[in-house]
Parts: C-alpha cells; structure tokens; sequence
C-alpha cells in the first residue's frame, strides 16, 4: 500500500539539508522488543523504582541484574526490522543526518546507521562503578549474579541511564546541536513523556523544522507537529523513503 504523504512534508523533506531522527521504544517493537508504556509495556508489569534507579540498584543489585541479563539475553536474540534500515537508507540519502534514540538496544547501529546519539545508554555496554573499567555482556553474563571487576573487584553496572540520573554529556549536547539545526525531524516511536529527550522535537520545531510524528497512537506531542503520520514505524519509514527516493530520481 503506497502511504499518502502530504506534499507539503514530501516537499520539506525533499530539500531537507539536515535531517534528524528521534527514536524512542516503539521503533524497536516490532523486532520484539517490549515498550514501556501501554497495556503490555514493561512498566505495566514492573516497578521502575525497583529496577531502574541507583537507590534500586544499591538495595538490591541481585534483582536488578537479573532482570538485566533477562533483558540482555532477550535484545540479544532480535534483528533490527524494516524501520531500523529504512533510517539507515535514509542516512545515506539526505545531506546531513543525525539519529539520536532514547533506546538502549542497540539495532540502530546493528542495522547499519552510522551517526547515532544514545541519549539513555547501550545494554551492550557494561562498567565497574569504582575504577570505570569497561566491560563486555559476554564477561558480565558468564556468572549469575552480580559481576564484579576483573581489575579492582568493584561491583559492573550496566552502561544505560537510570531515573534521576543525568544523560551522557556529549551524547546531549550533540543531540540539542543536531535538532536545532535540522530542516526535518521525525519523532518516531516514543510516548514523548520522559525529559529532557521528549523537549528534543519541540525544540527542532522551534528553530523552523519541519516536524513529523510516526506512531500508531497519539501522544503529548502530536497536536504540535507539522503531520503525524499514524502508523507503524516499519510500514511508514520505508514508504517515507521511497517516496524520498522516486523524488530525487525525478529530479535527476
Ligand atoms: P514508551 O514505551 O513510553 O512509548 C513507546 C511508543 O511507541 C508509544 O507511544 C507507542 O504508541 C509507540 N509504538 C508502539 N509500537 C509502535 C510501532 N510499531 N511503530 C511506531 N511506534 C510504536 O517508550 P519511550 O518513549 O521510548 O527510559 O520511553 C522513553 C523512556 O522511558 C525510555 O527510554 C526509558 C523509559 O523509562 C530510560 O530507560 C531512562
């Protein structure tokens, strides 16, 4: 089925310059990879407090690695789909581009994007919290239980972003430099309620971005955006590429 676009948004995009990409949990859902929000989200059958924050993590390291290494073990086991590689054909299409996601397994750059902003950390990545050494999952899932160092046995943590703790520095300020300076921004899969990643969007708009919304459902955001398009991320994306596609070939 050929996705109606507007062609207000094909035109934008057409001449777009610098595109940005904003990805958040719902792009990845479709390869089996469980939101957070809604009826079946991960939220919905655990309690962030318990998982997902340092006082957590120091009151009971035991559960939250087990339900790491469950997370691991199952991000390791999908493949990116067909939303992950449209970005990266998009990637290769415009100018400039910049994938910044709020995810933290790794299909982007699995599927082949090249510059991409991981605002919430990588699950693939692990460090020991007394010396920072880094260490691999294939290390840290070789024993259950909590791993520790093989340096200075202090106790690993999984590289990703807790709640109430800050996003990686550079990963931000590149993240805000490539928004304000977009022509085109697609927010893609997030529910667009966790900041200071969801003010992304609403910034590139500010700035003069043309801003398009991809999600089966409406969110915070959607009555601010240029179009939303109302849909699954792996039906819509490609459709968008290729209709990006027969536009450049029309011009050649
Ligand atoms: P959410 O679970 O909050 O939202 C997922 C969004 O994806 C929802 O709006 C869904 O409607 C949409 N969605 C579902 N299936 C889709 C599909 N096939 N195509 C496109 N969209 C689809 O996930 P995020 O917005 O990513 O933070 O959540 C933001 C942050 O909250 C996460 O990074 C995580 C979480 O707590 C940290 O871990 C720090």
């Amino acid at each position: 089925m050929t996705q109606p676009f507007s062609p207000a948004v094909l035109e934008r995009l057409g001449n777009a310059q610098r595109v940005t990409a904003f990805t958040g949990a719902g792009i990845s859902a479709e390869s089996g990879v469980p939101t957070f929000r809604g009826t079946d989200g991960i939220w919905s059958k655990f309690r962030p407090e318990e998982l997902a924050n340092m006082n957590a993590f120091m009151r009971n390291p035991e559960l939250v690695w087990e339900w790491y290494a469950h997370r691991k073990r199952v991000i390791a086991e999908v493949q990116p789909n067909a939303g992950h590689h449209a970005l990266v054909r998009l990637e290769q299409l415009v100018p400039q581009f910049a994938l910044i996601t709020q995810n933290i397994d790794n299909l982007h750059r699995r599927a082949g994007s090249v510059t991409v902003y991981e605002l919430h950390g990588n699950i693939e990545r692990n460090y020991c919290m007394a010396c920072g050494r880094t260490m691999s999952n294939e290390e840290v899932l070789a024993t259950p239980g909590v791993p520790h160092c093989s340096s200075c046995g202090g106790m690993v943590r999984p590289d990703v972003v807790w709640f109430g703790e800050m996003l990686p520095e550079d990963e931000w300020e590149k993240s805000v430099r490539a928004a304000e300076s977009s022509d085109f921004f697609l927010s893609i899969g997030t529910s667009a309620v966790v900041y200071p990643a969801a003010s992304l969007p609403l910034l590139a708009r500010d700035q003069g971005a043309c801003l398009v919304e991809v999600n089966p459902e409406r969110t915070p955001m959607t009555d601010n955006v240029d179009e939303f398009l109302q849909g699954q991320a792996g039906t819509i994306l490609p459709a968008l590429v290729r209709a990006l596609e027969g536009i450049r070939a029309g011009r050649d």
